[in-house]
């Protein structure tokens, strides 16, 4: 399209070392003026505060933070409810109208739903809900694809105080059940079916193998994807339709006052551990953070703004910045149901170019598939109403940031790099488009009001120039309140390595210009194609396959997805090594806990690399994996192991 589609990344990579916002946008940005971080520094609950304000109440705050660390309790007093904030006041605000949602399935089937439509279903759900004995504070596990359904149920939980949890449509009866059981849900509701490369996926069977040992589980709500992705899985006497309870229902519901700190969701995330943690969010301070940045990082203009976020609302991307920051701002948003490369590669331009996006939000790895796939699939489509680019889940590589800005942005847009976390809520380092001067694959400075340091080895502060562990020495409103009923792991995973500052998990390094570079995770955690894993949930479940008695997992550099899983396994005796068996393991991974987590290879050992105190050298086997010069090896028991480990990786490859 445009006149230099021929340049190679690299002469993009010379020409934007930097890149300014261009006039036409500063000229329109929600904010242009740099004061905004040093007042915001000078008060910065004072900052928040006049973001609460912009959202509806029933009842005004006493006392902005009140912060016993590391319990925050942000706009304590304080009464509203989440959905309100998202529809009742836009429609009452005369935008009714306006559409929230231009929904499109993977097979091309497409509606659009209005603020108002979205309201009244949001009530019949709400109403089903409380028919079917759902009260404030109960739990409700949700297993949806991407349908306008999925966002308007979290909506409707939130409506009478109901805690959600999302789990992502992709995880395993094994990895649903663990999460249902963990939180004791009451009510689980799913879809029956959903597309994916043209292809049915029966969901519904994944939640029947699940909730077999759910005795927490009073129904489940069914909702039909319609046509013929219809499941034929049996169903149970706990069943019920989504069509019966859901919509035959008044359509008006008042929404249930909420105290500022009651909570809206539990999300789970994998930590170090085997055993996820429940992420838990609260009302008011969540809303807030949602509201603030989705309008100041996203520019987002509500009333001529189209704005897609790619990520799926199981994941908390999902929650803030396509359901509630989103929603509380009144933005017209697509959600696309399927695979950006379905029927083609160029399925996500198409898109934009029909519904004139102007905000798009991705994430690395999806950037470097459609690098791959070739410039000719953006270039057939007219891409000229977009006006921001944003990235999150990852470090984004400076080759993808300057083919993202080039051939989808038109070298023109501003992309912000947002780094934040399932625990942060919302974003907190990112550049502001109307601001920054951003350089690729920096996620350049905390949001107005946040506050992040590099912190040594020894719990000093890095000054100037330099890596370090980052932290976020500020409490802030969206931050996790805790994790759900396991306090003494909140406080040992996030506040014990710093005492009284939160640890994030990640490194970063800062340059000369004060811009921070998050580098990746420093703890037992992979990111694989910007989803977290966990190194130890990934070995556990491999352990618990009869053949293998020991298992080692690391994450490696991957071109394509940032990181992939690879493992290292010994076998129990009787067991041969061979191609069937890693195939065999490989599945059942995927089987245990989702296709995610699936490792791309194990490689048989007899031995793997461990201390003296027989912990095992995880490090060393991603050097192996990854090809390098092996690291330091003194601390090992037995050094030569990782010489056989080596002969062994590269023969059984
Ligand atoms: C981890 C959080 C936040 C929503 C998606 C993932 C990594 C996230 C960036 C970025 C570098 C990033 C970090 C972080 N991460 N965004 N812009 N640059 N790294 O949420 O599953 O809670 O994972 O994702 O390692 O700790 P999550």
């Amino acid at each position: 399209m445009t006149d230099s589609t021929a340049k190679t990344i690299d002469t993009l990579l010379s020409e934007h070392r930097t890149f300014t916002p261009p006039e036409e946008f500063v000229a329109q940005a929600n904010v242009s003026d740099p004061s905004i971080y040093e007042n915001a520094d000078a008060d910065w609950q004072g900052w928040w505060a006049s973001w609460a304000e912009q959202l509806q109440w029933d009842q005004k705050w006493d006392t902005v933070l009140n912060w016993n660390p590391p319990y925050a309790e942000w706009f304590g007093g304080g009464k509203l409810n989440a959905s309100v904030q998202c529809l009742d006041r836009h429609v009452a605000a005369g935008n009714g109208d306006r559409v929230a949602f231009y929904f499109e399935g993977e097979p091309g089937d497409a509606r659009a739903l209005t603020y108002s439509e979205v309201l009244r279903d949001v009530c019949r759900i709400a109403n089903g809900l409380k028919s079917l004995g759902v009260e404030k504070g109960d739990r409700v596990a949700i297993y949806m694809p991407m349908v306008p359904e999925l966002a308007m149920t979290l909506l409707a939980c939130s409506r009478i105080g109901a805690i959600f949890s999302v789990v992502f449509a992709g995880f395993s009866p094994t990895s649903l059940k663990d999460r249902i059981q963990d939180q004791e849900a009451k009510l689980v509701i799913c879809a029956d079916a959903c597309w994916r490369r043209g292809k049915i996926l029966d969901l519904k069977k994944v939640v029947n193998e699940a909730v077999e040992n759910c005795p927490s589980v009073e129904n489940v709500v069914v909702w039909r994807r319609g046509g013929d992705c219809v499941s034929n899985a049996p169903s149970s006497s706990r069943d019920v339709e989504w069509g019966e309870v859901f919509v035959k229902q008044a359509d008006e519901c008042a929404p249930v006052s909420m105290d500022a700190e009651d909570p809206l969701f539990i999300l789970y995330t994998s930590g170090t551990t085997g055993k996820p943690k429940g992420i838990l969010h609260t009302t008011g301070g969540y809303m807030t953070g949602a509201l603030a940045t989705t309008k100041l990082v996203f520019d987002m203009k509500p009333e001529k703004d189209v704005y897609w976020c790619t990520a799926d609302i199981g994941w908390i991307t999902g929650h803030t910045y396509i359901v509630f920051g989103p929603m509380a701002n009144g933005a017209t948003q697509v959600i696309y149901e399927g695979a950006p490369d379905f029927p083609q590669q160029d399925r996500f331009w198409a898109l934009i170019e029909k519904y004139k996006v102007s905000l798009f939000y991705t994430a690395p790895t999806a950037i470097r598939a459609f690098m791959k796939w070739g410039d000719e699939h953006p270039a057939k489509h007219d891409l000229s109403s977009l006006r921001l680019l944003g990235s999150v889940g990852e470090p984004i590589n400076p080759e993808a940031w300057v083919w993202y800005l080039h051939h989808i942005g038109g070298g023109k847009c501003p992309i912000v790099d947002t780094w934040w976390q399932t625990e942060t809520g919302s974003i907190m380092i990112t550049p502001l488009p109307g601001i920054t001067t951003t350089v690729p694959g920096s996620a350049t400075t905390p949001f107005p009001g946040v506050e992040a340091k590099l912190i040594n080895e020894d719990g000093s502060e890095v000054v100037g120039a330099g890596g370090g562990y980052l932290a976020l020495t500020r409490p802030w409103p969206s931050m996790l309140r805790g994790l759900w009923r396991d306090n003494k792991r909140y406080e040992e995973t996030y506040w014990s390595r710093f005492p009284g500052k939160y640890f994030a998990g990640d490194g970063a390094k800062r340059d000369e210009n004060d811009f921070l570079w998050v580098l990746g995770r420093v703890d037992d955690v992979m990111n694989v194609s910007g989803h977290r894993l966990s190194t130890m949930e990934i070995e556990s479940s491999l352990v618990a396959h009869e053949a293998v008695a020991e298992a080692a997992v690391v994450g490696v550099a991957h071109e394509l997805k940032g990181q992939a899983p690879i493992g290292f396994v010994i076998l129990r005796g009787g067991y041969e090594a061979s191609p069937e068996l890693e195939q065999e393991l490989r599945a059942f991974v995927g089987k245990e806990i989702g296709g995610l987590a699936r490792p791309d290879r194990i490689t048989f050992t007899p031995e793997l690399p461990k201390t003296r105190s027989g912990k095992i050298m995880r490090r060393l086997l991603r050097d192996v994996a990854e090809g390098k010069e092996i690291g330091d090896v003194t601390t090992l028991a037995d050094p030569t192991v990782l010489k056989g480990l080596q002969a062994e990786f590269v023969k059984q490859g």
